[in-house]
């Protein structure tokens, strides 16, 4: 693994490699063991879209293994005032030892990667968000032991987050389902690989989608870049909503999780959120592990 670009480029083996380290950096956290895998390192953090979650889980994990983290705002970087990425790239590779992006374009990241001679993490771009889910299938492993099998439904936008959730799901031996409107369907890229799985189902039908399921997960109807289309969304998402009744179709005790930030009854009701927020907040907490991990493996020596 040179790169986290998305979750296409991982391999099952390479999943499993950032679950377990996640898993052993989250119990020495817990126990107070110092891990200073990274002493004496430094990552840069690209923001071209706000972030709570991903700059402070980045700032503060990276402190944690013992090197230092520096938020570059995309408003302050010459990058902001049209210098190529690709010599952005280039420069910042001289001084960086890794560097994490969130931006539009999946190809901006492809293209730092191609041309940086440093590994790049990708920290959300419009098609997809691989330090989520990868902290996503992190506290499902915790709930149920082993992912195999399981069924996760997702409702709502076919967004970065459904992208990438489809991959890491078929790729850990989960069922997955998936229920968007015929508009808002994820990436052809990703349908393209998921159809070759008997345990891939797309549906424009939530009931459909959550029957049975272990895990329902939902995300935004409006993500960063489409805010301005958030009342026509509104109207095409509302049968999309997660809530009681959606929820009676899982299974007893399914889990719920959402990447935040949340929309209270828009994508989710207050209701379900809050039954479920020590599985969301504990999602939320596992982006610190897992993107230890990622950067543990990348930067390590
Ligand atoms: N879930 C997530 O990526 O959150 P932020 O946008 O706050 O980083
Ligand atoms: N799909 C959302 C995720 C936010 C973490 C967005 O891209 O805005």
């Amino acid at each position: 693994m040179k790169h986290l670009l998305k979750m296409l480029d991982l391999s099952s083996e390479e999943i499993t490699q950032i679950l377990d380290l996640a898993d052993q950096l989250k119990y020495e956290k817990k126990h107070g063991i110092a891990h200073p895998y990274l002493e004496g390192k430094s990552i840069g953090l690209i923001f071209q879209k706000s972030s709570t979650r991903t700059r402070v889980s980045f700032e503060t994990g990276m402190n944690q293994l013992g090197g230092q983290a520096l938020f570059l705002s995309a408003r302050d970087l010459q990058i902001g005032r049209g210098e190529p990425v690709q010599d952005t790239a280039r420069v910042l590779s001289r001084y960086l030892d890794a560097i994490m992006i969130r931006t539009f374009e999946q190809k901006e990241v492809e293209d730092l990667a191609e041309y940086g001679s440093i590994p790049i993490i990708n920290g959300l771009t419009d098609f997809s968000h691989p330090c989520q889910v990868l902290a996503d299938l992190m506290t499902i492993r915790e709930k149920y032991g082993d992912l195999k099998g399981l069924k996760m439904a997702y409702v709502g936008d076919g967004d970065n987050m459904a992208n990438s959730l489809i991959v890491g799901g078929l790729k850990m031996g989960m069922c997955v389902a998936v229920a968007t409107p015929n508009e808002y369907k994820p990436d052809d890229l990703v349908l393209d690989f998921a159809n070759d799985y008997d345990s891939f189902l797309w549906t424009t039908d939530p009931k459909e989608a959550v029957q049975n399921a272990d895990v329902v997960i939902t995300d935004t109807w409006a993500s960063m870049g489409v805010e301005s289309e958030k009342e026509i969304r509104k109207i095409a998402f509302a049968p999309y909503q997660v809530n009681d009744s959606l929820m009676e179709l899982a299974k007893e005790n399914a889990m719920v999780l959402h990447c935040l930030p949340a929309y209270r009854e828009q994508e989710i009701t207050e209701k379900v959120f809050e039954e479920h927020a020590d599985e969301i907040f504990e999602e939320a907490e596992n982006r610190l592990h897992a993107q230890k991990a990622v950067m543990v493996l990348l930067m390590k020596d």
